[in-house]
């Protein structure tokens, strides 16, 4: 597995693959890697010839409140993982590669990126596309692999995508949870074993949601119903459990194409999670 620490060195590598013919996919992660991003590596690697996963840990998507010092750095961990599935090669590139002194640009998003985290994270959507957006066009790879775990961030970049014209396919991923259901992510790290415990309701009770409203319960009555499962579980606050429009994220008018989505917090950990109605 080649180690590309630049942008020169990530496009001669996606340069020389292109010589031979072979079609790139392209990972993006923040590090701290888990079952759940090695299976976009696998599937870019089913998908595409090669498949180059990037570990940058962006500043930008985080508020100065969050949690960018606390984030988990596991670099070897990761690198092993990575040769372990056969990433073709890792881009590991430096801050200052992707912020030169003098950086000002950033893209601003409306429509999908507003309601729901854009509400609660204000920041950290146009962080992730200016990213993104920089990473795609340093790469310019086939197609981009992001996981559904993060449903709204996956239409954000699909939208932005669409309305800048990066000639990329951008694939969704189904979300990979441990064996008691909760999705894996980097920031479960955060949990103690007691909050663990009450960390796996959550994806229980969205399913409990999912189950009322197919059954007839009204959506605002199905939605009060999980917030009081979700406190009586033990989450100590709910930034929103909500069923929604899958594509816009808005409420639904039509009652099809839906998604529930959730964020809870817990102890230090503030988890997401959605699953299709
Ligand atoms: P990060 O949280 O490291 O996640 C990287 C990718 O892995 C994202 O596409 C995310 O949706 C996916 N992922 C995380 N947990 C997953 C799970 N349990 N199952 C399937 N996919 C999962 O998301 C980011 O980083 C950043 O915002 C980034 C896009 C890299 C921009 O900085």
């Amino acid at each position: 597995m080649r180690t590309l620490d630049s942008i020169p060195a990530l496009r001669s590598f996606v340069k020389d693959a292109r010589k031979s013919e072979k079609t790139v996919a392209f990972v993006p992660t923040m590090g701290a890697l888990h079952d759940g991003h090695i299976e976009l590596v696998r599937q870019g690697l089913a998908k595409a010839d090669i498949c180059i996963p990037y570990i940058f840990l962006n500043p930008k998507q985080f508020a100065p409140t969050e949690d960018l010092a606390a984030y988990p750095r596991t670099l070897e961990s990761d690198l092993e993982k990575l040769r372990a599935v056969n990433a073709s090669a890792v881009y590991l590139p430096r801050a200052e590669d992707i912020y030169p002194e003098g950086f000002v640009t950033k893209i601003t998003l409306g429509g999908v990126a507003l309601p729901l985290e854009g509400e609660h994270r204000p920041v950290m959507f146009e962080g992730v596309a200016t990213v993104v957006a920089k990473m795609l066009l340093q790469c310019l790879p086939d197609i981009a692999l992001f996981g559904e775990k993060d449903w709204q961030q996956l239409q954000v970049i699909k939208q932005m995508v669409r309305d800048l014209d990066i000639p990329v396919e951008i694939i969704g991923v189904p979300t990979v949870r441990d064996e008691n259901g909760l999705a894996l992510s980097s920031r479960n790290a955060y949990l103690s074993a007691g909050e663990y415990k009450i960390a796996i309701q959550l994806n229980k009770i969205l399913g409990a949601l999912a189950s009322d409203v197919k059954s007839g319960l009204s959506i605002p009555d199905a939605e009060e119903k999980a917030r009081i499962a979700l406190r009586d579980a033990g989450f100590q606050a709910i930034d929103y459990i909500s069923v929604r429009d899958a594509t816009t994220l808005q409420p639904s008018q039509s009652g099809a194409n839906l998604r529930i989505l959730a964020a809870v917090r817990l102890g230090k950990a503030r988890l997401i999670d959605n699953i299709p109605l």
